[in-house]
């Protein structure tokens, strides 16, 4: 055997972590892809940037809640997150539409996750995140603060409550 081979010699045992490491790239590959493209899950997008001192003075912040666009089909919902609530805490959407989450915060960083649904991403003073959904079942579906806020951080929920087609 020359040096030359007995340099790219590659141990059988390391050969076959080699292949298993590029097996799970392709599998988290296929996940994402998967995720992404026929799941509908999607990064938070910084939507815009706003003052979180005056945010909730301004429209469309200063009247938070439902903007129906289009009546049974889309829906915008404007959320502020606060210490230690969500305005507002409850809102109404009828099933089968698409409906755009706007969440920011006026003051810490809190977090926004809607049950089952692909909604959950952080709430950031002077962010605005985005994020659409389409309830596919009638039903309450609760949403929760999951970045810990303070003392009342367990107590900040609501819920979206999705009605029958009108
Ligand atoms: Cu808001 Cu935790």
């Amino acid at each position: 055997m020359s040096a030359t081979t007995e340099h790219i010699h590659i141990d059988p045992t390391e050969k076959r972590w080699m292949i298993a490491s590029v097996i799970l790239l392709l599998i988290f590959f296929a996940a994402v892809t998967v995720a992404g493209f026929m799941l509908g899950i999607q990064v938070p997008t910084r939507e815009r940037r706003v003052d979180p001192n005056t945010v909730a003075e301004q429209p469309p912040w200063s009247e938070p809640g439902v903007r129906e666009i289009v009546p049974g089909e889309e829906y915008e919902v404007y959320v502020l997150a606060h210490r230690f609530s969500f305005t507002p805490n409850e809102i109404e959407v009828p099933v089968g539409a698409k409906v755009t989450f706007y969440v920011t915060s006026t003051d810490v960083q809190h977090g926004f996750k809607l049950q089952d649904t692909n909604i959950n991403f952080m709430a950031i003073p002077g962010q605005v995140s985005k994020l659409s959904t389409t309830f596919d079942e009638p039903g309450v579906y609760p949403y929760v603060c999951t970045e810990y806020c303070g003392l009342g951080h367990a107590v900040m929920a609501g819920a979206v409550t999705v009605t029958e087609a009108p």
